[in-house]
């Protein structure tokens, strides 16, 4: 079925925009600042999706605040990229019953991509009735209209219709930081992935339009954001709905050319349409992170095929050469499931040794599971759960210890960070590669990139000691 993106007009945002005002005015008439907590779960999609809702409700007049109990609307933005997630939504959302109890005029919203599969969004209708409104992915951008309606009408709200994905810009957004911003480029995904219920949910790949996408990164550029990460279930297909001859590296390069100091990520890339032009970009540009996370998924050629990956071990492995050599300092990490149905010991071995010959900085591990609708789903699994776990910590362990040399590697190296935070007295900061470094420091260098050279090291993190400008070693 051919699907189509639509644009959602400027007059539809302004109609958006106009009923936040009604329901600020509203607000200001009682004489209430309103309060608004956002819970999200799942990837950074999620999270960048969950910084336009609190822009949302600020521009309706609510103050964010940091827990359910007494906020006057809690939205709960889900993931639904595997049981275990679903499971503890349903979990937090029954709670929810006790603080609307507390405070009646809670109102409760469900959205995210959970409620992009009607069989959960029809349980919420049957089986919670204290949730007052749901919305898909698709309609985040009509979240106001849906507010308003619960609140002026009183009727329990349910946009979660299916539809071909729709792109709106200008929806304010309250970020959850204040050095690095979230952008996305693209939403929903087109590669079916056996396992993967993202396309189901988030609908089919549709990308933004460049000069909305540099516009945003100027704007941020001039705010002061240092750590741009441009955002995408494959960011490497960016463009190809687009026919205007930009493509991702294109993406990239004229971001990189900006004014301004600030280093630029990007995540995630499928192996499938990464490549030579992709990596020759990210080495020529020092404004682009030497970082890339590129999930693998599996070392085994008959599992990745199961999977629907459309590339092999040998592909990826010369992807992985390819890059490292045009990017020696490359920080490079992935994902992996473990227990794919049918996956045998010999093929689970494959994706140990992967690993090993990788090596890489950090890997991000899951245990398949199943979600219904998709093809995995329907496949015959007959490996034991406790197989899965064993292999599943057989995978950690090694990974672990892959983490912890590559760490120990670093001391004695002199790198470039950008100071993002303080925690128990000591500064953090974060690596161009995206390695978390503590060290000492005045709470008045938070926000700026500093030089540090590495004196320890754990599996998790690094130390490092501050090198004062001019080059003398502080420490
Ligand atoms: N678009 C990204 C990742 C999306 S989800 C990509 O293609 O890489 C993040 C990770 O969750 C996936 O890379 C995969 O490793 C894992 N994942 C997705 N579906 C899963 C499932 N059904 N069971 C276990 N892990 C899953
Ligand atoms: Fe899921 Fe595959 Fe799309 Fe990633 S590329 S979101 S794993 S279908
Ligand atoms: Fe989860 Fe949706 Fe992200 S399913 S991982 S929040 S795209």
């Amino acid at each position: 079925m051919e699907r189509k993106t639509t644009y959602i007009t400027k007059e539809q945002t302004d109609r958006q925009m106009a009923l936040c005002a009604e329901i600020s005015a509203f607000w200001q008439s009682q004489d209430i600042t309103p309060l608004a907590y956002v819970e999200t779960y799942g990837c950074q999609q999620n999270e960048a999706d969950s910084e336009r809702i609190r822009g949302m409700l600020v521009e309706c007049g609510y103050s964010i605040c940091q827990q359910a109990e007494g906020a006057d609307v809690v939205v709960m933005n889900t993931c639904a990229i595997r049981e275990h997630a679903e499971q503890r939504v349903f979990g937090n959302l029954g709670a929810l019953t006790h603080t609307k109890r507390r405070h009646a005029r809670q109102k409760i919203f469900v959205c995210g991509c959970m409620m992009g599969e009607p069989t959960v969004s029809a349980r919420i209708q049957k089986s919670y009735p204290h949730v007052d409104g749901v919305f898909s992915t698709h309609h985040l951008w009509e979240f106001p209209a849906i507010l308003h309606r619960v609140l002026f009408i009183g009727k329990r709200t349910f946009f979660v219709e299916d539809q071909a994905g729709s792109i709106a810009e200008g929806i304010p957004v309250v970020r959850s930081n204040h050095l690095k911003a979230w952008v996305s480029i693209m939403y929903g995904c087109n590669n079916f992935c056996s396992y993967c219920i993202v396309p189901y949910v988030r609908g089919r790949e549709r990308s933004r339009k460049p000069e909305a996408i540099l516009a945003e990164c100027r704007e941020l550029i001039a705010q002061g954001y240092k750590d741009i990460t441009l955002l995408g279930q494959n960011v490497n297909s960016y463009g190809k709905d687009l026919d205007c001859g930009v493509d991702f590296s294109d993406l990239l390069s004229q971001i990189a050319q900006l004014p301004g100091d600030f280093l630029l990520r990007f995540m995630t890339s499928h192996p499938r349409d990464a490549g030579p032009k992709l990596f020759d970009t990210m080495a020529k540009y020092p404004k682009i992170a030497k970082q890339l996370h590129l999930p693998f998924q599996s070392g085994n050629d008959r599992v990745l095929k199961a999977m629907n990956r459309h590339y092999d071990r040998a592909q990826y492995l010369s992807l992985v050469t390819y890059a490292r050599t045009v990017m020696p300092e490359l920080v490079l990490t992935s994902d992996v499931i473990v227990g794919f149905p049918g996956e045998t010991e010999e093929e689970f071995a494959d994706t140990l040794s992967l690993i090993e010959t990788v090596g890489y900085d950090a890997l991000f591990t899951f245990i398949f599971s199943p979600r219904p609708g998709t093809p995995a789903a329907k496949m015959d699994d007959p490996t034991p759960k406790a197989d899965k776990n064993r292999r599943f910590d057989a995978l950690c362990a090694l990974q672990n210890k892959i983490s912890e040399s590559r760490h120990q590697a670093y001391i004695g190296k002199r790198l470039r960070v950008l100071i993002d935070g303080q925690e128990d007295k000591l500064l953090t900061a974060r690596t161009e590669g995206g390695r978390l470094v503590r060290l000492e420091g005045a709470p008045s260098l938070i926000g700026q990139f500093e030089e540090v050279v590495i004196t320890g090291a754990t599996t998790w993190s690094l130390v490092g000691t501050r090198i004062e400008k001019g080059g003398e070693n502080n420490g």
